[in-house]
This record gives C-alpha cells, sequence and structure tokens, in this order.
C-alpha cells in the first residue's frame, strides 16, 4: 500500500504543477479580471491594454505601471506618476485595485495584451447556411502544452512501474511472505480474492462480536478501473483544456447555436421564408389575397373588424397610419406586435405568411369606421 501511496502522491504533485503553471496564463488572467472593462485593441470601458506597457515603458514608469493595477487610486493621489495623472479623467468610473495579483501574473497580462494569439475563428463568409465555419483549434507548444506531454510522461512510467510491481506480485502470489492459494476458478483473476480453504491467513486478528474482517487485497478489477480513470483525466485534460481539440461547454453551446442558426436560415432559404421588413413585397396575386385573408378573419377580425374598418384596434382601410403603412412597416406591425395592445405574430405566422396578411391588409378597401388615427399618408 505503501507503494501505491506514494505513486498517488507523485500523481498529486503533477496536478498542482500544471494548475500553478496555469494560472500564470496571462489570457485567463486578463479574462477572469480584466476583460470586463478592457479590451486588447478597442477602447471599451477602459482604454485598450495593447501597447500599454511599452507606453508607461518609455515614460520611465515600467515599475509603477504595476502600482496602478495593483490600486490606481493611491498612485494617482500619490502624485508621483504622470501616466497615471493623463489616463485617470479617462473615464469617470475608477478602475477596481487588483491587488490581489502578483506582479508576474500582471506582466503576463501585458505580455498577453501585446502578443494575442492568432484569430481562433475563420471569417463569417457572407453566404450564410451554405458554408460550415469549423473553430480552429489553436494548437501552439505553451507551457501548458510542455507540462502537459511532462505530466503524460511521467504517469506513463508510473503506470510501468505499478504495472510490473502488480504482474510481480501476481506472480509470486506473495503476501507478507506467505505463499497464499488465491481464488483461480473461473474470475477468479479479477477478483484476487483468497480461497476459502486458505482463509485464515488472511483473517484480521479483532473480533466484534463475532464479526471478523478478511484482509483480501483489492480486487484487481477495482484498481485497474482507478488507473483507468487515472488515464482518462490526462486524456481528457489533453484533449479539451491544453489542446482545445474538442470545445469546452460555453464554446459547444455557442457552435450548437450558430448551426441551429444557420439550420433555420437554410430552411427559411429552401422554403422561401427569407421575408423581413427590409425585404418584403406586397403580393397581388389572388391565391396570395386569399391566404392572408383567411387568417385575417380568423385572427385579426376581433380587434380590426372582418373588413379591417377598426374595433380595439385602428381603422387598417384609411389612409392614416400610426406605424406606417407602407408593406415593410405593416409587416414589423403584424410580426413584432405595437405597444399599444397589436400583439405580435411571428410565433404563430411564419414570415410568408405575415406577407400574405399584411398584402391582403393593403389591398382592403376603404371601409367606413374607426376615426383615422396617426398620420396621412398618401
Ligand atoms: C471595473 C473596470 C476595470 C477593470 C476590471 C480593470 N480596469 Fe484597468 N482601467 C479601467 C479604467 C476605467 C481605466 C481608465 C482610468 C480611469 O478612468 O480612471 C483603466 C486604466 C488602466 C490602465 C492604464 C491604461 C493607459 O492607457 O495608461 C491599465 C494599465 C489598466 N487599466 C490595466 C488593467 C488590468 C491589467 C486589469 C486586470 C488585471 C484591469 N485594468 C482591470 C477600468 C478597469
Ligand atoms: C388583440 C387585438 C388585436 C389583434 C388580434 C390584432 N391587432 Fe392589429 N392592432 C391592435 C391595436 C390596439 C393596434 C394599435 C397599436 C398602437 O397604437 O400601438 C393595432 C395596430 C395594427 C397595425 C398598425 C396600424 C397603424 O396605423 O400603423 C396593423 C398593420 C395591424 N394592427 C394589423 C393587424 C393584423 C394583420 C392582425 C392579425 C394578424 C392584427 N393586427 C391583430 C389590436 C389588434
Amino acid at each position: 500500500m505503501k507503494k501505491h501511496t506514494k505513486n498517488l502522491l507523485a500523481i498529486a504533485l503533477l496536478f498542482s504543477v500544471f494548475f500553478t503553471v496555469n494560472a500564470q496564463d496571462g489570457a485567463k488572467l486578463y479574462k477572469q479580471n480584466c476583460a470586463a472593462c478592457h479590451k486588447i485593441d478597442k477602447v471599451s470601458i477602459g482604454p485598450p491594454l495593447k501597447g500599454v506597457f511599452e507606453k508607461w515603458k518609455e515614460a520611465g514608469e515600467e515599475e509603477m505601471l504595476f502600482e496602478w493595477v495593483a490600486n490606481p487610486t493611491d498612485l494617482h493621489d500619490s502624485g508621483k506618476s504622470k501616466m497615471a495623472k493623463e489616463v485617470w479623467d479617462f473615464s469617470p468610473m475608477t478602475m477596481t485595485p487588483m491587488a490581489h495579483l502578483s506582479k508576474e501574473e500582471v506582466a503576463a497580462i501585458f505580455k498577453f495584451a501585446d502578443t494575442p494569439p492568432v484569430a481562433k475563428e475563420e471569417p463569417k463568409t457572407e453566404t450564410k447556411g451554405t458554408t460550415k465555419t469549423k473553430k480552429v483549434a489553436p494548437v501552439g507548444f505553451s507551457t501548458g502544452t510542455i507540462v502537459f506531454l511532462i505530466g503524460i510522461i511521467g504517469f506513463l512510467l508510473i503506470a510501468l512501474l505499478v504495472l510490473m510491481n502488480g504482474l510481480k506480485a501476481l506472480k509470486n502470489k506473495d503476501n507478507g511472505g506467505n505463499k497464499i492459494k488465491y481464488e483461480e476458478e473461473g474470475f477468479g483473476f479479477l477478483t484476487k480474492s483468497v480461497a476459502i480453504e486458505d482463509e485464515d491467513s488472511i483473517l484480521l486478528d479483532h473480533n466484534y462480536d463475532g464479526i471478523q474482517e478478511l484482509d483480501n487485497v483489492l480486487p484487481p478489477w477495482w484498481v485497474w478501473m482507478f488507473y483507468a480513470t487515472i488515464i482518462f483525466t490526462f486524456i481528457y485534460w489533453g484533449l479539451y483544456q491544453t489542446f482545445g481539440v474538442w470545445p469546452l461547454q460555453e464554446e459547444a453551446y455557442e457552435i450548437e447555436m450558430e448551426t441551429a442558426e444557420k439550420e433555420v436560415y437554410a430552411y427559411k432559404e429552401a422554403n422561401g421564408l427569407l421575408i423581413s421588413a427590409e425585404t418584403v413585397t406586397q403580393l397581388t396575386d389572388e391565391a396570395s389575397l386569399a391566404a392572408g385573408k383567411e387568417i385575417f378573419d380568423g385572427t385579426c377580425a376581433a380587434c380590426h373588424k372582418a373588413d379591417g374598418s377598426g374595433l380595439v384596434g385602428p381603422n387598417l382601410t384609411d389612409k392614416y397610419w400610426i406605424y406606417g403603412g407602407a408593406i415593410g412597416d405593416v409587416f414589423t406591425s403584424i410580426s413584432e406586435g405595437r405597444a399599444n395592445g397589436m400583439p405580435s405574430h411571428k410565433s404563430q405566422f411564419n414570415e410568408l405568411q405575415i406577407q400574405q396578411i399584411g398584402s391582403y391588409v393593403k389591398s382592403l378597401k376603404f371601409a367606413e369606421g374607426k376615426e383615422p388615427e396617426g398620420d396621412l399618408e398618401k
């Protein structure tokens, strides 16, 4: 058992080394601490971080930059920093002091800011729906990669050692110097439990009200599975975290949403549903108007009356429009709804149907009804 403990300790050590190195990863630190207010090369709440290090260095205030990050207000109020004074009025907001970050960590952030990784995404192509944008995993030879490889090699060495020890033990069937008969029939090799005739040899001394304990070794199937989970950890870790071969949950979600959007787009394209308020045209063919009328009578007449002359909703047949009488405006009124009681219909009808309803509305003959509302349009 001692040997196992040592092996586990070695593995734990490798894990912790890996985590420490990862924690100094500038990109991560930047995301965790600064990205809420800063962008690398664009103005956000705070100024862009790219080139800031050089700027302060040239002004001879390289050291003060670290003081700034640790506590901006202190540095500014001390009056010794020209750069702090310059940037102070950038925003009415004061930057959060980041005193919990070590100098190395802050340096890593600026290093990251000055050498942003190559774009991970291919530019999105305009022809949505037809092209697949695949996220390319950033395979680089970073510190993380190296430590990961060392981890793997270390682990394999340990695994080999354990395996050799295990094989030796299995061969000798040695348990504390006693030759012990293990169960060999059937699946005995999986459990390595002691044969019943030989159980006395592993019976422990203590006896609680007649209950005694057999000191069987851990069943090999269990031990193998345990080691398999450790191997799995490294594989999983490498593929997801270090090499980014497969996306993490958040990214996977984004990719799925993107794919779904494209599918929706492709579906609409294939079914002639790519109609928006900007592109909609007024239909005049009878079939479309009849389809529009059918929906209008069933859905809209309750509020606009069957002839469109208005009830709860305004008269749709006059030349007065609150939100505009162009087909695009009518399309938006129907699709998105309007503030004072006009419901949205986009979950009920698809774009083509809304185009048909809108066209029908536009085809309505003037009917005496509700007083005009809105502006007169010709
Ligand atoms: C809560 C928002 C916020 C966060 C978080 C934040 N900053 Fe700032 N930072 C600002 C603002 C705002 C300024 C501009 C100074 C001002 O208006 O007081 C600034 C200014 C700076 C400057 C001076 C830039 C220049 O052009 O001289 C540096 C350097 C800087 N931040 C680094 C960081 C780093 C590194 C982090 C993360 C560890 C960080 N900031 C996190 C808001 C923030
Ligand atoms: C629950 C009642 C109700 C239903 C159902 C309803 N509307 Fe309306 N509609 C209104 C109200 C009320 C307004 C005025 C909204 C405002 O002033 O903000 C309105 C406004 C409109 C407008 C804008 C008129 C303008 O002057 O700009 C159009 C177009 C319209 N509706 C068409 C329809 C169509 C087509 C349907 C059926 C798909 C429909 N409405 C269903 C109540 C309704």
